[in-house]
């Protein structure tokens, strides 16, 4: 049976963020109910629930006061992207603990909030979950456009989103038979004050001539969530004015 997007609970990871404050207005303004997972708090106008979500026994217990307080779960946005000390380091000086560290902190904290999310959409007999990604994932960077400035993208970070990438179609081909959707969105660069030099560049590469804005991406989001989606599942939505169409 088809739900009006009013009674769709959607959790959204890291809706404190840059773009997660935007998927939060976006979906509130679309009817729907989100809810904050963020380790830190917010102005959202949503409930918030504190949670750090490179700890799997505080996902599980969220996700669980969640479902005893709404009755159900209909969605996730697995948006939150935790950094530690050592994001940004240099290739060469990332060492194999910071590796590890990094890989268990971005894509394993993807992966539990998607296994723990998964048996509460089966309960409501379908659901969508977004997993954001990074055009980065797909491709690889253009390193002429950081050049005099002090901006050095990580390999980590590309590895993680193709990981994600992957995680994606595992999950959309395992769980399509529940009437559960699982898709990624790879956004562009979104403007957030970098470095004038980077910025002049970067929007000369892009087919719209921008940089991209949190409100470009949030609306995907809800048409995801939304059963205008319906027949659409393990597909990575690239939102990045064009930059990867070059
Ligand atoms: N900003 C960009 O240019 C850009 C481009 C492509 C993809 N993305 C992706 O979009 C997503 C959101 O990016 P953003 O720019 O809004 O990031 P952001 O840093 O502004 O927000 C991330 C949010 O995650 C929360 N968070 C961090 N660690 C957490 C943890 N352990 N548990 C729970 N919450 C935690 C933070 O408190 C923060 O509210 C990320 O996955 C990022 O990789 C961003």
């Amino acid at each position: 049976m088809k739900k009006a997007n009013k009674e769709k609970i959607i959790l959204v990871t890291g809706g404190s963020g840059l773009i997660g404050k935007s998927i939060i207005k976006d979906l509130t303004e679309d009817s729907y109910i989100p809810i904050n997972i963020d380790i830190t708090s917010a102005e959202n106008s949503c409930e918030h629930f504190k949670c750090d979500i490179t700890k799997e026994d505080e996902i599980e217990e969220v996700f669980q006061l969640i479902y005893q307080k709404y009755g159900r779960i209909d969605g996730l946005v697995n948006n939150a992207y935790p950094r530690k000390e050592a994001f940004g380091a240099d290739f060469f000086d990332v060492q194999e603990k910071h590796l590890v560290e990094q890989l268990h902190f971005q894509l394993a904290s993807y992966y539990l909030c998607c296994q723990k999310v998964l048996p509460y959409l089966q309960k409501s007999n379908g659901g969508s979950i977004v997993n954001i990604s990074s055009i980065y994932g797909s491709v690889g960077n253009d390193f002429s456009l950081y050049e005099n400035t002090k901006m050095n993208p990580p390999g980590v970070y590309n590895m993680v989103k193709g990981g994600i990438n992957s995680l994606t179609n595992y999950l959309a081909a395992k769980f399509g038979k529940d009437q559960i959707r699982v898709n990624t969105i790879s956004p562009g660069g979104i403007f957030d004050n970098q470095d004038k030099k980077f910025v002049e560049k970067y929007i000369q590469k892009v087919p719209l001539a921008r940089m991209g804005n949190p409100d470009d991406i949030s609306p995907v989001i809800c048409f995801l969530m939304s059963d205008k989606s319906k027949y659409i599942t393990g597909q990575n939505i690239l939102v990045d004015g064009g930059l990867t169409c070059l």
